[in-house]
């Protein structure tokens, strides 16, 4: 049994708290703290299907199945770090601050599109994807990439997305139009994510 302590704790959702694993620094430990065990259950089908479909795991921590802790029972994933070994931040922090933001535009102008076509790709169905369920990881002074850590999966009673890629594709480009245009109503003085979001180049 693991022992986490409030030493170790790295993050916090409405849902889970997340610890760095006592016995493996690039691994962290989340449990559930609040709400029931639904969701949890239902991301963890969807990282078995996508394991089942061999889907690259370049812009999703990886999950390795659930352990006991003095907290309860925990989920085991990658804990995302930066180049330096700092834990990486969440988009929401990169986009709350105009100077993180600008700071980081060159990596973050890049790193959007990325997993976009990530996503649409691997056929990577989210639920709503939020700037706080995404860190990004800087993998040098400018550039990184973006890692989606919370609410993929499907949601839908018949999930027909899951096995037909017209429909998956659909989806996944309805979730991301949301995804954008909430970004710019959240940031709406954040210059910066509004050039990256509508410039032309894209
Ligand atoms: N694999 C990871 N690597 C690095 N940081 C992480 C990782 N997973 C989670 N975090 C951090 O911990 C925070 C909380 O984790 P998570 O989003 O899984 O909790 P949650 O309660 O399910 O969230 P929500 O409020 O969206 O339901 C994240 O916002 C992020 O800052
Ligand atoms: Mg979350």
């Amino acid at each position: 049994m693991y022992k986490l302590h409030s030493s170790l704790l790295i993050g916090k959702g409405l849902h889970r708290e997340c610890y760095i694993h006592p016995e493996n620094s690039n691994l962290c430990i989340k449990i559930v703290v609040a709400g029931c065990d639904s969701e949890t259950l239902r991301e963890q089908a969807y990282y078995e299907f996508l394991e089942k479909h061999n889907v690259s795991w370049k812009m999703l921590p990886k999950f390795y199945g659930n352990v006991e802790t003095n907290l309860g029972f925990g989920a085991v994933f990658d804990l995302i770090r930066d180049y330096d070994g700092e834990v990486s931040k969440t988009l929401e922090h990169y986009l709350s601050s105009a100077e993180e933001t600008k700071f980081n535009s060159c990596g973050l102008s890049k790193a959007i599109p990325s997993l976009k076509c990530f996503l649409i790709q691997e056929k990577v169905i989210t639920m709503t994807l939020k700037a706080k369920n995404i860190v990004y990881k800087r993998i040098n002074y400018t550039e990184g990439i973006l890692l989606i850590v919370d609410n993929i999966g499907n949601s839908d009673f018949i999930p027909i997305c899951n096995y037909i890629n017209f429909f998956a594709k659909k989806k996944i480009l309805r979730k991301w139009q949301r995804f954008e245009s909430t970004l710019l109503a959240t940031y709406p003085h954040n210059k910066m994510l509004y050039r990256m979001l509508t410039s032309s180049h894209r």
